[in-house]
């Protein structure tokens, strides 16, 4: 099978009530756990790669890798632009052969974001990729933008009919509560996501497809083993995976997860070593870090997306 768009992907998950897992790329190892879980489990995926991820391992040796995870699996596999900043990176996407692109000027006034999006937006659709744009802001960290949580904001239903309607995107990310990276939420705090705005949106787009960004669950498995083998993340805590699954059951249709495949790697090659302190071969440890996050891939979509079997 082909590379796909994410357009047939989203409308079974939409009427389907699951969602897609869109899952951060940056090396070999990490693209074949994601899709070794996937194609084991039958599942659809989006395989996504940051502005980082090019600078790291360079565009074309990403697409390479994903076009072998095309050819040794069986199942639906989107290539996908995560936070491209402006035209430029998008075009460089698409005409590098990525089938979705997202544009990210969320930090921009509703004009600005409004006019570059439909610029990617009639870009790409000339080209036969698909666009997400963003309306609303996460805190977090993405590349080096660090949104301070008081800059963050939630996305404003009344906005996202016009939004979609002017820009002709595709599909829309949305601010609700999530956020980038693995301290999400102050310890004591209660973990909830507006789900309230979620349905606002929902109601004003129906049918339409909606992307949570910042969606890693940090599992205390793997912060524990990373804490125990040497590491220090005090206070990681992500977003609980029952309510993800709520949203996943109605207009979410993508969820992005980058971190919790970070967490996994590290934890498997801090392990490795505390095991064999005298292995030198990178394809012992690495081995190890694979094989968690292809665990933790395998849980996410039982137990977060819902997306087994729909391949
Ligand atoms: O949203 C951000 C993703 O986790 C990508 O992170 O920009 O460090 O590759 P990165
Ligand atoms: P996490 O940091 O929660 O994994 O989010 C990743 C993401 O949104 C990538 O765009
Ligand atoms: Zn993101």
């Amino acid at each position: 099978m082909p590379l796909v768009t994410t357009t047939e992907m989203f409308k079974k998950a939409y009427d389907g009530g699951y969602a897609i897992g869109a899952f951060n790329v940056n090396n070999m190892e990490i693209v074949q756990a994601i899709t070794e879980a996937a194609n084991e489990l039958h599942s659809p995926i989006i395989l996504q790669a940051s502005a980082g991820a090019r600078k790291y391992a360079k565009q074309i040796y990403l697409m390479k890798l994903v076009e072998a995870a095309v050819e040794d699996t069986d199942i639906p596999i989107a290539m996908h632009l995560d936070h491209g900043a402006d035209f430029e990176i998008c075009k460089a996407c698409v005409d590098g052969g990525f089938s979705s692109v997202m544009i990210d000027a969320s930090s921009q006034s509703f004009e600005d974001n409004v006019a570059v999006s439909k610029k990617v937006a009639d870009y790409a659709h000339d080209k036969g990729a698909v666009v997400e744009a963003e309306l609303g802001t996460l805190a977090g960290v993405e590349d080096d933008v660090n949104v301070a949580d008081d800059k963050a904001m939630y996305t404003d239903p009344d906005q996202v009919e016009e939004f979609v309607k002017r820009t002709g995107v595709d599909s829309l990310a949305i601010a609700i509560g999530t956020s980038h990276g693995a301290y999400k939420f102050k310890p004591g705090t209660d973990p909830k996501l507006r789900l309230d705005i979620l349905a606002e949106v929902a109601k004003r787009l129906p049918g339409f497809p909606i992307v949570l960004h910042g969606s890693s669950s940090v599992p205390p498995k793997y912060v524990k083993i990373i804490n125990e083998h040497g590491g220090a993340l005090k206070d990681a805590i992500g977003i609980p995976e029952d309510q993800l699954r709520e949203a996943a059951k109605g207009a979410v249709c993508k969820i992005n997860i980058d971190s919790d495949l970070r967490l996994g790697m590290t934890a498997g090659i801090r392990e490795h070593f505390e095991a064999h302190p005298d292995h030198f071969d990178p394809r012992q440890y690495l081995t190890d870090g694979r094989a968690y996050v292809k665990e933790i891939v395998h849980n996410k979509i039982i137990n977060v997306l819902g997306s087994d079997n729909k391949a």
